[in-house]
Formats: structure tokens, C-alpha cells, sequence
């Protein structure tokens, strides 16, 4: 069967997600996006996406939730089947998540464990879920962060799961390589989103002070690299992490 490219964007509601979903539509791939809590923000991307002629689809996926993944990855195959007469995926972008601004002598193991689960752990087994899906030429783009390298105050547990998946990212490229699947992080500075309740303008003052390029980016700067990891165009890049962040804190 030939094959249509559908990639899998988790956290496609809001966000980076969001800006990835429509960036992959335009690219002309299919797009299966997954939300949390804001189904209506993801059905406007789907619609949006509609709109402009491409294809795309919306399920609802709790990162955090290993025991669902199984029923997930059904939900996938039939949506695969239904709307595209397909039974695999070109792509699966790891981006859905949640932050936390908290000093390491006050974060609670509940937001520890919430954290690793979302950021490390639902990462790990949603790829292990859906690899027997990818194509042979598949991608997988992991969202990682500048806060690996720049120690940042208050994100200590979410910047040291980000710097767990982006070892992983090289794992994955290495043992699926044998199967022609590329596995990348894509590391962003700061971001114009509503991750950890988005920024003020004294905050966005601050970052764009701390970024060579003077601005804080927008999802749109994130979703045009992940466009390219994901496509031929970025075909020869494998095993790596890509900071997105205009040259933050450097
Ligand atoms: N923004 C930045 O400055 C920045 C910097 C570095 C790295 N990143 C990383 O980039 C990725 C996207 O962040 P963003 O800034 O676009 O965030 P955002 O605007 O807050 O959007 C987060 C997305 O993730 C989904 N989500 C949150 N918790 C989830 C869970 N437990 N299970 C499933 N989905 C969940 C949300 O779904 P609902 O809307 O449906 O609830 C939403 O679609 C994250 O991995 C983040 O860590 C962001």
C-alpha cells in the first residue's frame, strides 16, 4: 500500500503543538493531534487545518497515563484507517507537557512524580506503544529545552526529566535506526505560550533580554524546525538536539 504520511503531535491544542500541527498540514502531512483538557482549542485546529485543505484529526491523550496508551495507539489505527485508508505513521512528535516554577526545597513529590511522568516517562512508553505503527523513514522529535543547559531558577525536576529524554532521543535514534527511524530533540529557549502560566511583560522584558536576538520566539519558530526534523528536508539529521531560542543566555 502506498502509504500517506500521518504524524502523531501530542499536546496539538495549544502551544507549540498547535504551531507543529498546522506547520506539518502545510508541509502537506496528515496530522493526528492529541489534548488534555482544551478539546474546543483542539477541534480549532483541526478545523483550521480543514480549512486550509489539509486533513487532520483530534484525541484526547493524558501523557501521564501509561495504561491508557494501548487503548490509544487502537484509536490511532482506526483514525489511520478511516480517514486515510492507512495503517502506519510517518511521524510522532513527543510534545505535550506542563511546567512547574519551584525552588527544589519546596517541590512536593506529587509535582516530582507529575513531572517525570509527563516529561520522561509517558515520552518512553508512548514511543514504545507506537512503534510498531512507524514506516519505515518515520521521525520521532522529542521537546526538550534550553533549560538542559542553562541552569534556570525554579525548574530543576522539569529541566533534569528534559535532559532524561534528550539521552533518550539518542537511544531511540540508535536502536531504531536499524528500522530507517530518526529519533531528534528539539530544545526552545523561552516561548510565547501558556506553558507555566505563560509570560507577563516583565518576564518576557527579562527573557528577551537574556536572548541574543532580543525576543522571546514564538511557537511558530519551534514548529518550522520540527517541520523539517519530521520531513525529507531534515532526512540526514539523526541523534541530535537542536536549540530553538534565537541564542538565549549565551
Ligand atoms: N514555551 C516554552 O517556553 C518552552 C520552552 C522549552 C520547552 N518547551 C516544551 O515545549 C512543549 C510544548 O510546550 P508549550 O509551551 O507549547 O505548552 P502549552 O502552550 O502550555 O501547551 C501544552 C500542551 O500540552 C498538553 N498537555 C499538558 N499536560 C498534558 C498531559 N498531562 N497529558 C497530555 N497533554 C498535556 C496541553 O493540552 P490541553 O491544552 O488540552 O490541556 C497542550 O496542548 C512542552 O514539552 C514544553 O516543556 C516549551
Amino acid at each position: 500500500m502506498n502509504q500517506p504520511n500521518v504524524v502523531v503531535i501530542t499536546g496539538g491544542s495549544r502551544g507549540i503543538g498547535a504551531a507543529t500541527a498546522l506547520e506539518c498540514a502545510r508541509r502537506g502531512l496528515g496530522v493526528i493531534l492529541t489534548y488534555h483538557r482544551q478539546a474546543e482549542q483542539a477541534s480549532q485546529v483541526v478545523r483550521r487545518i480543514g480549512d486550509a485543505g489539509g486533513k487532520a484529526a483530534a484525541l484526547m491523550l493524558e501523557v501521564g497515563d501509561t495504561k491508557s496508551f494501548a487503548g490509544f495507539r487502537g484509536a490511532v489505527q482506526d483514525l489511520l484507517a478511516g480517514m486515510w485508508g492507512a495503517d502506519s505513521i510517518a511521524g510522532l512528535v513527543n510534545n505535550a507537557g506542563h511546567g512547574l516554577f519551584n525552588p527544589i526545597e519546596t517541590v512536593s513529590e506529587a509535582q516530582f512524580d507529575a513531572l517525570m511522568n509527563v516529561h520522561l516517562k509517558g515520552p518512553f512508553f508512548l514511543t514504545q506503544s507506537l512503534l510498531p505503527l512507524m514506516m519505515p523513514g518515520a521521525a520521532i522529535v522529542n521537546l526538550t529545552s534550553a533549560t538542559t543547559r542553562v541552569a534556570t531558577p525554579g525548574v530543576a525536576p522539569y529541566a533534569a526529566f528534559k535532559g532524561g529524554l534528550d539521552v533518550l532521543t539518542r537511544y531511540m535514534a540508535k536502536e531504531f535506526g536499524g528500522r530507517r527511524i530518526r529519533a531528534n530533540s528539539v530544545a526552545p529557549g523561552a516561548i510565547r505560550t501558556e506553558l507555566g502560566g505563560g509570560l507577563n511583560e516583565a518576564f518576557e522584558t527579562l527573557l528577551a533580554g537574556q536572548t541574543a536576538l532580543g525576543r522571546v520566539g514564538e511557537p511558530e519558530d519551534v514548529a518550522r524546525v520540527i517541520g523539517m526534523l519530521l520531513t525529507g528536508d531534515g532526512g540526514w539529521i539523526n541523534a541530535q538536539s537542536i536549540e530553538v531560542a534565537g541564542g538565549y543566555a549565551i
